[in-house]
């Protein structure tokens, strides 16, 4: 059996390419994984999905224990299965949804209780009861139990929430035990403070995991802030297990977050703002329900490949929006994925031909044209 490896193929700069290999299929880095919180990517059968180029979908602890729950899908025969995505899935470890989801939480160094946002009841995570969920899931890449602030925060909130998710990173390691062919990723917090960052980094390499996460930012602190912690966090982290940039972001965050050494990314925000009339392109967002749109024959980016652009007008999106029809949502969330994972490919491509830094050049340049 194939076990989980990473090979570096290539760096340029600080940028890397290369590939994660699982028992379920190659992961070509740097990846953008779609989220598939509720066991779909909204609007998108599995199927469309794979055509965009997603190698990956991440899944959530969160949400899957509420409902259908994880014993329900283990029964069903694993995730995998159950929404019908044979590839990997990632699945992020229900501590930091608790946290921006729940209601009436409770915190402790055992775990977290919280009320659930869909019925209220009652329920229980704690590193053990997260790791055992994300097995009874069948998932791929397994997230440790971990906590953060939102920012800013204070530095002693900011330093005793990341020394308990260190804590809870070792429970995590020891509840997971040895499953070949799976992987489980620590979290690095910490957040703008380059030195909790490298106690948090220390932590996290002497526990020792299969590849490192970056959590704890973007959740408030803007991208100049973020951008100067990727500027050393990365560095923090061993150099031959993947890096993971945990909920990014924007496809201009992306680009900067790659250049500064990031290997894998997850975001709602191509999927989401598909469902609220918002397209993503190589000239930035386009908004179809502006009603400039309404006449116009052309597609939504003349250069782009995906069956949206290929078939279907400016004036017909805008239409189906206005109407409120169900084709919206998935018209736009298949260009937005396509988008984002070509945005991927071409870094790729540029970085495997060390041609990264105008790679970046041609993407902002563009950007600043502007919608035509
Ligand atoms: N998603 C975005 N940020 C985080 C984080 O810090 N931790 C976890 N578990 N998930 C995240
Ligand atoms: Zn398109």
């Amino acid at each position: 059996m194939t076990k989980f490896s990473f090979a570096l193929h290539k760096t340029d700069g600080a940028a890397r390419t290369g590939v994660i290999s699982t028992p379920r299929g190659e992961i070509r880095t740097p990846a953008f994984m779609p989220v598939g919180t509720a066991a779909t990517v909204k609007a998108m059968m599995p199927e469309s999905v794979r055509a965009t180029g997603a190698d990956i979908l991440l899944g959530n602890t969160y949400h899957l224990m509420l409902r259908p729950t994880a014993e329900r899908i283990d029964r069903l025969g694993g995730l995998h299965r159950f929404m019908n995505w044979e590839r990997p899935i990632l699945t992020d470890s229900g501590g930091f949804q608790v946290m921006s989801l729940s209601d009436l939480r409770k915190l402790t160094e055992e775990g977290v209780t919280f009320r659930s946002h869909i019925d209220g009841s009652k329920h229980f995570l704690s590193p053990e009861r997260s790791m055992e969920i994300q097995r009874l899931l069948g998932s791929d890449i397994v997230m440790c139990f971990d906590e953060c602030p939102a920012l800013p925060a204070d530095r002693k909130r900011i330093a005793e929430s990341m020394r308990l998710s260190m804590r809870w990173a070792q429970r995590s390691r020891d509840a997971f035990g040895d499953r070949p062919g799976h992987a489980l990723f620590g979290i690095q917090q910490g957040g703008l403070e380059r030195d909790l960052r490298e106690e948090s980094a220390e932590a996290l390499k002497s526990i020792g995991f299969d590849g490192y996460a970056i959590g704890g930012l973007a959740v408030g602190e803007g991208q100049e802030a973020m951008f100067a912690t990727l500027d050393f966090a990365p560095s923090q982290l061993p150099e031959d297990k993947p890096r993971y940039l945990m909920g990014v972001g924007k496809p201009d965050d992306i680009v900067g977050a790659v250049k500064r050494g990031v290997d894998m990314m997850d975001c709602v925000l191509p999927s989401r703002s598909g469902r609220t009339g918002q397209a993503w392109t190589r000239r930035g967002q386009v908004n179809i329900k502006n009603v400039r749109h309404q006449d116009d024959p052309r597609p939504l980016d003349a250069d782009c490949s995906c069956p949206t652009c290929r078939n279907y007008s400016r004036a017909y999106l805008h239409h189906v929006y206005r109407a409120k029809e169900m084709i919206s949502g998935m018209l736009l969330t298949w260009h937005n994925l396509h988008y984002f994972q070509e945005l991927m490919q071409g870094m790729r491509d540029a970085i495997a031909a060390g041609e990264f830094a105008r790679f970046e050049a041609d993407f902002h340049a563009l950007r600043a044209e502007g919608d035509i």
